[in-house]
């Protein structure tokens, strides 16, 4: 038996489209619908029963759009809102689980670093996971809140000497643990990528959430008997809560891609309990 409906995607706005992009490496032949929350984001800087009333709305309005399979893009609400999935009607997977397991699988001298949204960091996942399956590992944290508007204003550059001097502060934590394996637990961070390596060294390994749970997604689906078997996939359907001016050039810096199709949505009217199918 295989599955053709849609995997649906969201994230807090545009950044869990670094996220859509390792799915689609990785999973060619199946259909998306992405939801960004482009009205309320950030989500990294609110509380906690914030994010996972959001949380539940996003995934409200991705059922209805007839999903097999939910990836929750973003950091923050993998990290905060995670346990909403507990009540999902299809399967979830969030973007800590995996990054977790690639982390504990890279590092050799069990220094492992975890950079991500406020609210991410102050909730503690990753390293409670990591803790979990290697518990004599040494966690390094740290938030680095500049780092989604800078990606946002087009500031990614690692010769650009603000980038430098953001990344340089927000990662010496990182430098002066002598951490090996850093997780970029942020949407918004792979863009971030050559930066990130330039203050850290080549020796660090740098993960990369999206392709870690993306690799994940297609193993379970796999498993499942769950995956495309139709001739129809490769369709995208994009969905935001606001269509703000910034739109377009956010939106092609985290996709590489333009977006032709945007379509609007309430995402307050999907308050409530779930849409069971
Ligand atoms: N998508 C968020 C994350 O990955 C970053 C932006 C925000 O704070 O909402 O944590």
């Amino acid at each position: 038996m295989a599955d053709n409906r849609p995997i649906g995607v969201f994230d807090s706005g545009l950044g869990g489209l670094t996220v859509l992009k390792e799915l689609e490496k990785v999973l060619p032949n199946e259909s998306f619908v992405y939801f960004g929350d482009t009205g309320r984001v950030p989500y990294g800087s609110r509380s906690n029963d914030t994010i996972i009333s959001y949380a539940r709305q996003d995934e409200n309005f991705l059922l209805s759009k007839d999903v097999k399979y939910i990836v929750a893009a973003c950091g923050t609400v993998s990290a905060v809102a995670a346990h909403t999935a507990n009540e999902l009607p299809v399967n979830f997977m969030g973007v800590v689980e995996n990054s977790v397991k690639a982390a504990v699988a890279a590092t050799k001298n069990k220094k492992i670093g975890v950079i991500g949204t406020s609210a991410t960091i102050n909730n503690g996942a990753h390293k409670t996971k990591i803790l979990e399956i290697m518990p004599e590992a040494q966690v390094t944290t740290a938030d680095c809140p500049l780092f989604v508007p800078l990606v946002e204003e087009g500031f990614s550059d690692k010769d650009d000497i603000v980038v430098l001097e953001v990344a340089k502060r927000y990662l010496a934590p990182m430098v002066e643990a002598g951490v090996d394996t850093l997780i970029l637990g942020c949407t918004h961070y792979p863009i971030l990528l050559d930066a990130i390596k330039k203050v850290m060294g080549n020796g660090v390994t740098l993960i990369n959430m999206g392709n870690s749970t993306a690799l994940a997604v297609k193993e379970e689906l796999t498993r499942l008997n769950m995956l495309n078997s139709s001739n129809r996939w490769g369709n995208k359907e994009f969905y935001v809560s606001d269509l703000t001016s910034s739109f377009a050039k956010i939106s092609k810096i985290l996709l590489g891609e333009n977006i032709e199709n945007v379509n609007l949505v309430d995402i307050s009217k999907y308050e409530g309990s779930f849409n069971r199918n």
